[in-house]
């Protein structure tokens, strides 16, 4: 095995020590740990902060512990010795693949990387001068023109079989009530269909393959037209981590950095119930299809308290510019009451695991990096050292994923306008699982709002306004 690899599974297990040192008091049993019995009592902040809703059985975020979790295995183990496409499948099919698996499934990925209608179509826009995340949403919805089934009439549920679910049938004041009065969309029908749900939920996995293969190759696609290069094509004796940054940079990468790359895929791919996978959920839950949710997943996720962070950190350090200069920049942020970027969780009030692997990866072999880099580099580690001193014990503030993502990605030579929407590369496996499962037991999302406003206003005429 190459001498690089070793060192960075190194990296990965000492990363792994400390996790687990740093947490050891933390409680780490989760609040429900079986299955729900619906309804479910919880306390729910703005922004709903621990509301539950839905069971899953993909993936598991401790906040206390800093635990990172796809179907059971440790992030850790799975960074170290795993590959995208391994985790992929795991994340959708629930069970590491075998090898014949894994050959069917790599193969499939390969096919769907060839996207010639779909970039013909999102090269008519001018792509070089759009928002990335922008063109890679309308890339993921040209795609669908190529493969989508809810299209043909016959494949459309028939609204007989719905029983009543719209909104004003349920009164705003009443609790839910549960499981037995639950109302699925299509219940007692639904067994006679079995065979037609069958072959429609093969056609489901199929979307999520083609998505999970085609994000890579419309990003890949927009990074080239952005940087005044055409779009070339995939090849298909490279691993999916490889192909990617083939694609978008013309060369072969070097195995260490498809090393690097498969974990940055391997650590975002899910996290829980984030506000990209939630709002891909949503649009799935209403029937839409596959792509208008990961469409939604990638308009949720371009923002900067979200995926949209990564940029803003590699902005943020170019702004202060060098170590030295981290103290000033940081008082007079605070004084401000800014956010600093990349740091800071809704869920982990410990060290993100994503970031105890990102950070060590970001300074592996530093000097060989050029002067950018090692400044980048040096910033980042300086500023990380005063936040934890002035606001991990007293606020819990941690660095989070995209702390450290965005200089693993400048030293693969990326564009920092790209760093987003290789986020959404790596999440649509996430995004597709999720909504896969939950569409097993689909309900339509509809929480409600509380009305503060007035009641009984007359009417006024414009002419007396
Ligand atoms: N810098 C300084 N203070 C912070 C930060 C930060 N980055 N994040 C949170 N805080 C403080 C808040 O000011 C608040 O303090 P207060 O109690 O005195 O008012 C307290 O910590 C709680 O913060 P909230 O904003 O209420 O936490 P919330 O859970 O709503 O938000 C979020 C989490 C959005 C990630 C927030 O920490 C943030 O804006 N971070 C910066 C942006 C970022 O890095 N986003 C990427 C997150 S990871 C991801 O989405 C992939």
């Amino acid at each position: 095995m190459d001498n690089d690899i070793k060192a960075v599974q190194e990296l990965i297990a000492q990363a792994a020590r400390r996790a687990r040192e740093e947490t050891r008091e933390e409680e780490g049993k989760p609040e429900f740990a079986q299955k729900l019995k619906w309804p479910v009592e919880c306390t729910i902040g703005p922004g709903l902060e621990g509301a539950i809703a839905c069971e899953s059985k993909i993936g598991y975020v401790n906040g206390a512990k800093g635990w990172l979790i796809y179907r059971g295995y440790d992030i850790f183990d799975l960074c170290a010795y795993s590959t995208f496409e391994e985790v992929s499948y795991l994340l959708l099919h629930g069970e590491l693949p075998t090898a014949g698996q894994l050959a069917a499934y790599k193969e499939k990925l390969i096919n769907y990387r060839y996207l010639n209608k779909t970039l013909r179509l999102l090269m008519g826009f001018p792509v070089e001068e759009m928002n990335a995340m922008g063109s890679l949403r309308m890339g993921t919805i040209l795609m669908r023109q190529e493969f989508t089934t809810l299209d043909r009439q016959e494949s459309r549920p028939a609204l007989d079989d719905a029983i009543s679910t719209d909104d004003d049938s349920i009164p705003m004041e009443t609790k839910p009530v549960g499981h037995k009065r639950a109302i699925y969309e299509f219940r007692s029908r639904m067994r006679r269909r079995r065979a037609k749900k069958e072959r429609d939920d093969a056609i489901g996995v199929e979307a999520c393959y083609h998505l999970i293969a085609g994000v890579p190759t419309i990003t890949a696609a927009i990074a080239r037209v952005r940087a005044g290069h055409m779009a070339i094509e995939p090849d298909p004796t490279l691993s999916h981590a490889a192909n990617f940054l083939y694609m978008m940079s013309g060369k072969k990468p070097t195995p260490l950095q498809e090393k690097i790359m498969d974990i940055a895929l391997i650590l975002h791919a899910d996290h829980g119930m984030n506000a990209s996978t939630f709002a891909s959920m949503v649009v799935a839950s209403t029937l839409s299809d596959i792509y208008f949710s990961i469409g939604s997943g990638i308009a949720a996720l371009s923002g900067p308290l979200h995926g949209g962070a990564n940029e803003q950190v590699i902005r943020t350090l170019q702004e202060i510019k060098k170590p030295e200069k981290v103290d000033s920049w940081l008082r007079r942020a605070r004084k401000e009451g800014k956010k600093i970027p990349g740091f800071g969780h809704r869920v982990y009030k410990a060290y993100d695991p994503r970031a105890r692997v990102l950070g060590p990866l970001a300074g592996y072999n530093i000097e060989r990096c050029d002067e950018e880099i090692v400044n980048l580099y040096r910033t980042a580690t300086a500023l990380e050292k005063k936040v934890l001193a002035d606001l991990s014990a007293s606020k819990k503030i941690f660095p989070n994923v995209d702390f450290y993502s965005g200089l693993v990605y400048r030293r693969l030579g990326i564009d920092p306008a790209m760093f987003t929407p290789i986020f959404a590369v790596s999440r649509v496996a996430g995004w597709t699982a999720r909504v896969l499962e939950y569409l097993q037991k689909n309900r339509i999302f509809r929480p409600r709002a509380v009305y503060v406003g007035e009641y009984e206003k007359e009417y006024v005429p414009l002419e007396q306004r």
